[in-house]
């Protein structure tokens, strides 16, 4: 019955999927809010040290929280001596499996509506040890140097039992197909092998991306306190509704008695869910009758919360002597752990990259005891864009085309895997004007410029990442009759200027000014369910206030009356503007909100709404896309690599705020710099101990590694989303592995096909 509805539904007209049937009107709009460089909202509270984040808030009688990690990756603990910590200095409480409260498992991150833990292992909650640095002492002081001191006295010995930590042990009991978000990741279609076997020109090459961990620069942290029989929660997070229903769950408790908050993230990149480190929090302060804050180390990010992980990738292509894919092949198997829901998805940008004749396409998952990996920016994109974008280059140098001209040549007129229709699709667009800019043409062969010891390259490569819409639940306008608009939403701001662009997007649907609107969010008592993730946070949130904005109007044509201008008129044929409402067509026929509400008596209009369900992902093909340009020198004695000019050219719809998505994108492109030349996760395959738990051995580029990054955008509204635009978050990490490695070719000579490109593999 749901396939026939969900068929039904993919049938309709496809602006159906737009609350009241009709494109966002925000579409069309061009000297509005939206497309303005608007400052951050939030900047000023921040820069001047005002803006509180989850490790901040004083709460009274605050007790403060140290973790002691495992050091085997499977088995029991053996003894637990905890004497010294119970009598060291200002120590209130230890708590271990013998006296943590029961708790049930977290319910893994997507398998409900709110579920959101990073793995659904038991917590504390008996003698076994599933990964090596899993929690198994929290000790509680008054002061954090005290916490961390006592945790330093407890001592622990195990019985370790046999575990898989090596991936070559792992391949070898056997892999398991990969799923992802209820998709299998397996697609073939037509005799790949064959066509591949028969194809005038062929690369088959093999790509290895290394384990990354989560570093954003606020550490994990939750404040908690128990109010009565409420749980109150200052986290950090990027789903505060999830994440009180999860909690919720873990302590038997409705979720409307745990009350999240989010004003501030420093980052979170995927990671900012719940994982193990807020449940004890909480456990803990449930002992002690005292609030508790538990701000994670840098190890501890490291040890509780994963991250991206291994993968092997092969990538296949036969192309025919015109350069067209006769054979697109992308297989290969990641690492994961039992306990979590993300078998890195390698090949997701690959399904609608590229026309190819025939396409074989596979995730295969091989299971590890160790942390839980997670989503990281671009999960699968990231690496998988590498593998990808590497092996054309190749083959482009094989058959001696530009590289951007073999893309262009195999740009597909609909989705390869799914036959559907692009939404918009401006890749074409995005690599003229990137080349142009860039000034591409300069190029020369491999190896062949180079002043005094630096050789220089360019490279190119397609960054991709789909558009998705969440169904994000209600979003409430209470509109005053002064004015004055609040919009509210359980969303997130982690520092990406969620609520500058939508309080831009709902001024401009009202016909407000900026300083008439206020978004709030970042709360898990307000309306909706949405989550700062999967690049679709702006799109769920700009569907939910679409909705709640037409019973607005609805309501206020209702309210207006027969004595209105506005009289007679319905709600598809009114814009907000000026303050009020006016006929679309006749802007002399505007009533202001201040003057409806004063005829109908009333102080002030508050609706809520839920949008139609994201079925336009079912319709439409849909996603961001990008060109990635990069230059790099590479010093001929020292194998050092330098990015010395970067391009992204981008073509991901409506662009509402060029300020904050510039920000974005410019992100996005310094992670993956790191991806390509820096971030790897030393993961010791004897034991599963993470080895380089800390900023001074896992490196990501700082300044001095980052060159002026030019950003363009095409700005070509999409027509079947919400404001006409897609997601920037993560397609700014896409595309630039290879970017970087097929520039480091061109200047050396050389091929890299193992992350990150650090200089011993150019030597
Ligand atoms: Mo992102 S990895 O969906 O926060």
């Amino acid at each position: 019955a749901v396939q026939g509805a969900m068929q039904k539904a993919i049938q309709m007209a496809p602006d159906s999927f737009m609350p009241g049937g009709k494109p966002d009107p925000l579409i069309r709009q061009q000297h509005g809010h939206i497309g303005k460089p608007i400052s951050r909202l939030d900047g000023p509270v921040k820069v001047r040290g005002e803006a509180t984040y989850a490790a901040e808030f004083p709460l009274d009688g605050m007790l403060y929280a140290a973790l002691v990690f495992s050091t085997i990756a499977k088995g029991r603990i053996a003894s637990l001596d905890t004497d010294a910590a119970e009598a060291a200095p200002g120590v209130e409480l230890v708590m271990t499996y013998r006296n943590a409260p029961r708790m049930a498992s977290m319910p893994l991150f997507m398998t409900s509506e709110k579920a959101c833990g990073g793995n659904d292992l038991p917590i504390m909650q008996d003698d076994r040890i599933y990964w090596n640095g899993e929690p198994v002492a929290l000790v509680l002081a008054e002061t954090q140097e005290q916490a961390d001191h006592a945790a330093s006295l407890i001592a622990v010995t195990y019985d370790a039992d046999h575990s898989i930590t090596a991936m070559a042990a792992a391949k070898a009991k056997g892999t398991e197909p990969g799923m992802f978000m209820g998709q299998p990741l397996q697609f073939a279609t037509g005799d790949a092998a064959a066509a591949l076997a028969a194809a005038a020109h062929r690369v088959d090459e093999t790509y290895t991306t290394p384990r990354h961990s989560h570093n954003a620069i606020e550490l994990h942290a939750a404040t908690v306190a128990w109010q009565g029989d409420t749980l109150r929660v200052h986290d950090a997070s990027q789903m505060v509704a999830h994440t009180a229903w999860s909690l919720g769950h873990v302590f038997g408790i409705d979720e409307d008695k745990v009350h999240v908050t989010s004003p501030f993230v420093g980052g979170g990149f995927g990671s900012k869910g719940l994982w193990q480190h807020q449940v004890l929090a909480a456990a803990a302060s449930k002992l002690a009758g005292r609030p508790v804050r538990l701000m994670l180390s840098r190890e501890g990010v490291y040890r509780i919360v994963g991250g991206r992980t291994v993968t092997e990738q092969r990538v296949a292509i036969g192309a025919s002597e015109d350069g067209r894919f006769d054979a697109l092949i992308h297989t290969g198997t990641t690492a994961m752990s039992r306990h979590n829901v993300l078998p890195e998805p390698f090949i997701v940008a690959t399904r609608s990259a590229y026309a190819a004749g025939s396409m074989a396409l596979d995730v295969e998952v091989a299971y590890l005891d160790m942390v839980a990996n997670t989503f990281m920016r671009a999960p699968g994109e990231a690496v998988g864009t590498f593998a990808l974008e590497s092996a054309i280059d190749e083959l482009a140098v094989a058959m001696d085309i530009d590289p951007i001209e073999l893309r262009l040549r195999n740009e597909p007129d609909k989705d390869p895997t799914t036959g559907a229709t692009f939404s918009s699709r401006e890749v074409e667009k995005a690599y003229r004007d990137g080349a142009e800019r860039f000034g591409w043409a300069e190029r020369g062969a491999p190896g062949s410029r180079r002043e005094g010891e630096w050789l220089i390259g360019t490279g190119v490569a397609t960054a991709t990442y789909p558009y998705y819409r969440m169904p994000g639940g209600a979003a409430r306008i209470t509109l005053r009759r002064g004015g004055h608009a609040t919009v509210d939403i359980a969303a997130h701001d982690m520092g990406m200027g969620t609520a500058t662009a939508q309080t831009q997007v709902a001024a401009d649907r009202l016909g407000l000014a900026m300083e008439q609107v206020t978004f709030r969010y970042g709360d898990s008592t307000l309306p909706g369910v949405v989550m700062a993730g999967g690049s679709q946070q702006t799109a769920a949130i700009g569907a939910s206030v679409m909705a709640a904005h037409r019973d607005l109007v609805t309501e206020l044509l209702k309210l207006a009356g027969n004595d209105s201008p506005l009289a007679g008129l319905d709600v598809d044929e009114v814009v907000g503007v000026d303050g009020g409402l006016a006929k679309t067509d006749d802007r002399t026929r505007h009533e202001s909100y201040a003057s409806i509400l004063s005829r109908a008596q009333r102080d002030e209009v508050v609706v809520e709404a839920t949008p139609p369900a994201p079925l336009e992902t079912m319709h439409w093909s849909m996603h961001s896309h990008g060109a990635m340009f990069c230059e790099v020198r590479v010093n001929a004695v020292t194998g050092e690599v330098r990015v010395s000019r970067f391009l992204g050219s981008f073509d991901c719809g409506r662009i509402l705020n060029p300020k904050t998505a510039a920000s974005q994108f410019r992100g996005g492109i310094i992670m993956g710099l790191g991806l390509a030349l820096m971030e790897e996760t030393q993961f010791d395959e004897r034991n599963g101990r993470i080895m380089n738990p800390s900023l001074a051995e896992y490196h990501v580029p700082v300044h001095m590694d980052v060159p002026a990054i030019d950003v363009i955008w095409t700005d070509i509204p999409d027509p079947h989303t919400p404001m006409g635009a897609r997601g920037v978050g993560e397609i700014g990490i896409t595309g630039v592995g290879a970017a970087v490695a097929n520039a480091v070719f061109n200047a050396t000579g050389k091929r890299v096909r193992d992350l990150p490109i650090t200089l011993d593999k150019l030597l």
